[in-house]
């Protein structure tokens, strides 16, 4: 007989995106009621590149939660051409910052400030592999002569397999993989190098974006690829493996900044992700393996225990939201409207979910 309720221990998000400002405080009740931590992205603007500003910035957010919500940020750097190795030893050693993000600069939004030449970060790098502190990849190239669905793999020929063999201790995670590519590249390498997969990759192709007309609310970076590659990543998710582990890259825009001319790239599916996840596990026969992959391999990759509270899904259909205010405005999520089978049990600040 079909489950009627999962019980796991509380999951993490080790890739998320947070904003600022009343952006924040309308979407961070959303992941705190699920996760017990999550990896908070530094592309604000200005970028988190000091010690400091990532306090600061931990600081707004632990004001911004819901009363009697136990949520634990863990800060990131922002890595640029210029930032200093100590400054990033300071921040890992004082555990202000857990890890340091390396955006290729206008690879995505607020990454402006990115690096331009991974070989302009070389000292840092160096430092963080002995340090063993982990480098966060958004893994695609911005070399507007590689086709938008094929830099993906060009990063990893290009950037990410010289640097793995140059460095092969820096400890390494390539975010948001989108294509098999990716999987069987992460698959070769030693332990150190790990691979975070969201929701909607394992969720859409590329033709959601084109379904009936434009879809703005399915665009992300890296871009949803084409079939096979989303099979690849549910394979590699539901596997078991450690090496792969839940990281939403939930990243809300107003709707208002998704649908223009030339609209923001990112998909807020904080409201639903754990739900997403756990449709995505049942259809692949692995809902026993749901909490290795949110909840057990990301705490073993970065050294810390897993959480020791539990959480509860529900067999029970329920409507994602069709928006979220922020403000004056609104930010549309990921399955927006549509039902789910599973329900996270209790309110995103009731006590059920502590
Ligand atoms: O789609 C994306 N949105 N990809 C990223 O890498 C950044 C993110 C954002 O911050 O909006
Ligand atoms: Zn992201």
């Amino acid at each position: 007989m079909a489950r009627e309720s999962l019980t796991l221990r509380r999951p993490d998000d080790w890739h998320l995106h947070l904003r600022d400002g009343a952006m924040l405080k309308a979407v961070l009740p959303f992941s705190a009621r699920v996760f017990g931590r999550a990896i908070v992205m530094p592309n604000l603007a200005p970028p988190v590149t000091r010690v400091s500003a990532a306090e600061a910035y931990r600081k707004r957010i632990l004001k911004a939660l819901p009363r009697r919500t136990a949520f634990t940020p863990l800060m990131t750097a922002y890595l640029t051409d210029t930032i200093a190795a100590d400054e990033i030893e300071r921040g890992f050693a004082s555990r202000v910052w857990i890890a340091a993000k390396l955006y290729p600069a206008y690879a995505t939004t607020n990454s402006d400030l990115g690096v331009t030449d991974i070989a302009r970060i070389a000292k840092v790098l160096e430092r963080m592999a002995r340090l063993g502190m982990p480098l966060l990849v958004h893994g695609e190239v911005t070399d507007p002569k590689v086709d938008v669905f094929d830099r993906e793999a060009a990063f990893i020929e290009r950037v990410l397999a010289p640097l793995v063999r140059r460095l092969p201790e820096l400890k390494v995670v390539f975010e948001h993989v989108t294509t098999r590519d990716a999987v069987d590249f992460v698959r070769a390498q030693r332990p150190n190098v790990a691979a975070t997969i969201t929701p909607h990759h394992l969720t859409i192709s590329r033709n959601a974006l084109f379904q009936g007309g434009l879809r703005p609310h399915m665009y992300c970076l890296p871009v949803a690829k084409r079939e096979a590659h989303r099979l690849a990543l549910r394979q590699a998710a539901t596997s078991g493996e450690a090496k792969f582990f839940l990281g939403t890259d939930s990243a809300p825009h107003r709707i208002a900044d998704k649908e223009k001319d030339c609209g923001c790239a990112g998909i807020f599916c904080a409201p639903a992700a754990l739900e997403t996840y756990a449709r995505v596990f049942e259809e692949e026969n692995a809902l026993d393996r749901l909490e290795a992959f949110a909840a057990l391999n990301g705490p073993r990759f970065y050294g810390l225990p897993p959480n020791e509270t539990r959480v509860t899904l529900e067999r029970e259909k329920w409507k994602v939201p069709a928006k979220v205010k922020v403000g004056t405005g609104a930010v549309k999520p990921f399955l927006a409207g549509e039902e789910l089978g599973w329900q996270l049990l209790g309110k995103p600040d009731s006590p059920k979910n502590r």
